[in-house]
């Protein structure tokens, strides 16, 4: 691994061998899960973390963890796609992750079946609450600078709300199987993010090495959702080295 501090309050950057990267990331998640078994750990679908999650359970078994007392929160959903659509993030959280351990952790997520998406968001925020707050938020990166569905214009106070997708997001929910497209999502918003005492922001691949540089080297800005999380004390940003800038591996 390196590791980056970089110049005048870059924030830290572990960069880890594409074929090492998900084993040292599931060990990292596997460490907080038995030093914290009551874990309120918010979760991410799409590409990024499924290897993570899929090695999850051989890396916690030498530790003795456990994800009985801890409560996985899903970390966004799309409108508009029946309960039990396999591309819905609920469904992908519970198929990758949530049904490899056993005995199961508790899940919240956005209840969107049948209410208002509005009435879902306060319900999820309360529900997050109930848990004690977020201990951990665990994060990709959009090919836009998004984090959960918090696209570019974001600002840093944006509530957990209903907001539109953007058209990046739009093709990666077509590349994930849903086609058409959705044009709504439900997400934690940066604040919920941001009040969370630990982030880690993940990002593999090439085609993620542009805006993992904007968001760690380039200006805060609300242009690039992830480089407001910059600041925050308790921000890891893991990258695998193809994801990484050039000058940080
Ligand atoms: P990906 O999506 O992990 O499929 O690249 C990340 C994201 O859009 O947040």
């Amino acid at each position: 691994m390196t590791s980056g501090e970089g110049r005048d309050g870059r924030p830290r950057l572990e960069v880890f061998a594409a074929a090492a990267w998900a084993d040292h990331v599931a060990a990292l998640l596997a460490e907080r899960l038995a030093e914290r078994p009551g874990l309120v750990v918010c979760l991410p679908t799409g590409a990024t973390p499924l290897p993570v999650y899929a090695r999850l359970p051989a890396a916690m078994a030498p530790l003795g963890a456990t994800a009985r007392r801890s409560t996985i929160v899903l970390l966004d959903e799309y409108l508009g796609l029946p309960a039990g659509h396999p591309a819905r993030c609920d469904v992908v959280l519970r198929r990758e992750l949530v049904d490899r351990l056993a005995p199961p952790p508790c899940m919240v997520a956005f209840g969107v079946d049948g209410r208002d998406p509005g009435a879902a968001c306060a319900a999820f925020d309360e529900a997050i609450a109930d848990a004690g707050g977020l201990d951990l938020v665990i994060l990709g990166l959009g090919r836009n600078g998004h984090v959960g569905m918090n696209e570019p214009g974001a600002p840093a106070d944006a509530p957990t709300r209903v907001v539109e997708l953007a058209g990046s997001t739009r093709e990666a929910a077509r590349g994930y199987g849903v086609d058409p497209p959705p044009t709504h999502g439900v997400t934690l918003g940066m604040a919920g993010m941001l009040a969370a005492p630990e982030i880690w922001l993940l990002a593999t691949g090439r085609t993620k090495a542009t805006i993992l540089e904007a968001a760690v080297d380039g200006p805060v800005t609300e242009d690039v959702p992830a480089s407001l999380l910059r600041d925050h004390p308790g921000l890891r940003i893991i990258a695998d080295d193809a994801a990484a800038p050039p000058t940080r591996s």
